[in-house]
Parts: C-alpha cells; sequence; structure tokens
C-alpha cells in the first residue's frame, strides 16, 4: 500500500485539494469546453470498450457514456477519495459506468480488452518512467488499430504561456511536469511503439499551453 500511495500525484497536488479540484478545472480550463473536444476527437462507436485513465472526479468519464451510451466505459484512478467523488457524481448523473482502483502502469484489464483510451490531465503527474511504462501498457490494452486520446499540458507556445505553467508546476512537482512542457509525449508515445502520433490542437489556458493528441495502436 506504500507504494501505491508514493506512486500517484493527486488531483490538485494535494490530497486537502482534492475537494477543490472540479471548480478550480471548470473556471480556469473551461473544462466543458476542453473535454467535449476529446470526446469528440475520440470518436466513439457503438459498442466501443472505452477507458479512461485516470478519470479522477468522474466528469470526462460521464460525458463519454453520454457520447456514446451504448458503450462500455470504465474510469481508472490510482486514488481512493477521488473515486468516491467520481462515484457520486456518477450516481446522480444516472448513468452506468465501471470505476476501478488502480495504476496507470499497472492498469488491471486484459490485453486488447479496449477500443479506446481516453486521458486528460494524467500523465503530468507521471515521471518520466511512469508516462514511458503506462504508454506502453496502454498500447498493449489497445485492441490493434485502437486510439488513445489524451489532453495535458504541452509544449509552451510562448514565454509567457511558460511563466503562466510555473503555477502547475508549483503545484503538481517540476519532477512529472517537466516532461510535458518540453513537449515530449509525442516522443514517449512513438517510443510505446504508437504510429500516427499527433499533436492535434494547442489552446493557451491562465496556467499553460493545453494540447490534445491523438496515436493509434498498430494493427
Ligand atoms: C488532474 S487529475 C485529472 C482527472 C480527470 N482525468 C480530469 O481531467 O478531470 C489527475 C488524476 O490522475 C490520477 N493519477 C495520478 N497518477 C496516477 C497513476 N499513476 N495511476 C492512476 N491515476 C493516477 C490522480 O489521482 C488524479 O485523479
Amino acid at each position: 500500500m506504500q507504494e501505491h500511495r508514493r506512486s500517484y500525484v493527486p488531483a490538485l497536488g494535494f490530497h486537502w485539494l482534492t475537494r477543490m479540484y472540479d471548480p478550480v478545472v471548470a473556471v480556469l480550463l473551461k473544462e466543458e469546453k476542453f473535454k467535449r473536444a476529446l470526446v469528440n476527437q475520440a470518436g466513439l462507436k457503438p459498442g466501443h470498450r472505452v477507458l479512461d485513465l485516470g478519470c479522477g472526479t468522474g466528469s470526462l468519464t460521464i460525458m463519454l457514456k453520454r457520447a456514446c451510451p451504448t458503450a462500455t466505459v470504465v474510469g481508472l484512478d490510482g486514488d481512493p477519495a477521488v473515486l468516491a467523488i467520481a462515484r457520486a457524481k456518477i450516481a446522480a448523473a444516472d448513468v452506468h459506468v465501471e470505476l476501478q482502483e488502480g495504476l496507470a502502469f499497472a492498469p488491471p484489464f486484459a490485453p486488447a480488452s479496449f477500443d479506446r483510451v481516453v486521458s486528460s490531465l494524467v500523465f503530468h503527474h507521471l515521471t518520466t518512467e511512469d508516462k514511458r511504462r503506462s504508454l506502453a501498457r496502454v498500447r498493449e490494452l489497445l485492441r490493434p488499430g485502437g486510439e488513445l486520446h489524451i489532453t495535458d499540458w504541452g509544449q509552451a507556445q510562448n514565454p509567457l504561456m511558460r511563466l503562466a505553467f510555473l503555477s502547475v508546476q508549483a503545484l503538481d512537482g517540476f519532477r512529472t511536469t517537466t516532461d510535458n512542457v518540453r513537449g515530449r509525449l509525442i516522443s514517449f508515445m512513438q517510443e510505446a511503439g504508437f504510429t500516427e502520433v499527433a499533436e492535434t490542437h494547442r489552446a493557451m489556458t491562465p496556467l499553460g499551453t493545453l494540447s490534445r493528441y491523438r496515436a493509434i495502436a498498430p494493427t
């Protein structure tokens, strides 16, 4: 359990801030808009099995299910406290999705068991090694031709965005966030064996550059 506790950074960097996560993200990041764009990019089809990796409080998980009610949507997160919030939101939203506690680099699922893996604001919580091994596991979880869609902090577009991102780094730590601001997620996805890896969108926010990515599991 001790190793499990050390293996993830909570939603806002500190456990005591987790309750504040939803209002902070809604106001500072136009959450509905950027998550809607991620859901649209994921292009869910009826019957798909979809994993929300690092689902947090479940907002994206609910949006994925509502976008495609016949898809099976599963949320995975390492933090039992954030999953408790997600459970309450999912019950209030009256949707059926499955939540599991587990770590991104040791997901408790069979190989080739998902058509889509979608992840929002999670990879900047992972060390370089954990980013690499999580992406390798995600590739194994996807069926051939399955797709990974990520929104996370990306390479700063300009000095102002680099400065703004210092606020995220102060909260979540420099060790896990530096890869993001250097734009290294793309090369990590390529190293994990994904094809057609691309940054599909980049937006300026009060907290830095938010990037959207797409990658395909080889057939
Ligand atoms: C900033 S929150 C994002 C939550 C949600 N995806 C969203 O966009 O609102 C990051 C989430 O990643 C989870 N997390 C961090 N490291 C993790 C790991 N190694 N395995 C699984 N979840 C992890 C945290 O518990 C937290 O819920």
